[in-house]
């Protein structure tokens, strides 16, 4: 069971001290990562043994490319060398504001297995995409475009996780009700296996849209919710630690 928190473009460096002070993660076993900024990266890694457990930190984002003439950019080496192990790919964002396709989240998949980074590949549908009954069709085709040839040296890995995250719930206070999550978990958990040949059992497939302590009980009880990526309610402390909390309650 996961708590991962996507801080996003969000953060400084007296919001990650009071973050910090605040978290509590004593009675917790579920796994608690985060992925701030990449320049927060080496801070939240130092300020992580405050956290009393095992805190994992990652990028949301990196380039497709080794290293080069690329500016701006971030390679997957040098997340990896500040300490990160994951990093988020395709998160809808990226693929809305910044027209990251499918062919680009593929490459950039495969570049940060190569640098044994975990990725937590993003994809959901748009609202006008759920209300026209085109949800599944979305998630298989970003899915098995994305994960395209997935490596087979990476299958007994276990580098991959899944997140679901309606666009439509995110960011924007509107939740997925637990049956519309848990029946889009389990579509894609039979993707991974059917048309991917992946460890569909063995991949954890975390909700993510609009969770906050007051609606994860229910979601992260059903049966394909492994876990929750969590943005706006991951920023304070006192909510991540209630998140891994009950996450922790729920461990199957
Ligand atoms: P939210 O963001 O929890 O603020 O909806 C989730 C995400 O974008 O990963």
């Amino acid at each position: 069971m996961f708590i991962v928190g996507n801080w996003k473009m969000n953060q400084n460096l007296d919001s990650i001290e009071s973050f910090f002070t605040n978290l509590s993660l004593k009675d917790s076993t579920c796994e608690t990562w985060v992925s701030p900024q990449s320049l927060h990266v080496s801070t939240v890694i130092a300020k992580s043994s405050q956290a009393g457990k095992p805190f994992f930190v990652g990028g949301q984002n990196i380039s497709e490319q080794d290293n080069g003439a690329f500016t701006g950019e971030n390679s997957a080496e040098s997340l990896q060398d500040l300490g990160a192990i994951f990093t988020l790919v395709g998160h809808s964002e990226r693929r809305s504001l910044y027209k990251e396709n499918h062919e680009l989240l593929n490459k950039k998949t495969k570049q940060a297995l190569s640098k044994n980074l975990t990725v937590i590949f993003c994809v959901g549908e748009q609202l006008e995409e759920r209300k026209n009954g085109m949800t599944e069709a979305v998630l298989k085709n970003q899915l098995t475009e994305g994960l395209k040839d997935y490596p087979t040296d990476q299958l007994s890995q276990s580098r991959l996780i899944i997140a679901y995250e309606p666009v439509w719930a995110i960011g924007t206070g509107e939740v997925a009700t637990t049956e519309q999550a848990q029946d889009a978990h389990h579509f894609i958990r039979k993707i991974l296996m059917d048309d991917l040949g992946l460890q569909g059992d063995l991949t954890p497939i975390l909700y993510g849209g609009s969770v906050k302590p007051s609606n994860a009980e229910g979601l992260l009880s059903q049966k394909d919710i492994d876990g929750a990526l969590v943005g706006g309610a991951s920023l304070k402390g006192e909510d991540f630690s209630q998140l891994a909390q009950i996450a922790s309650k729920l461990m199957k």
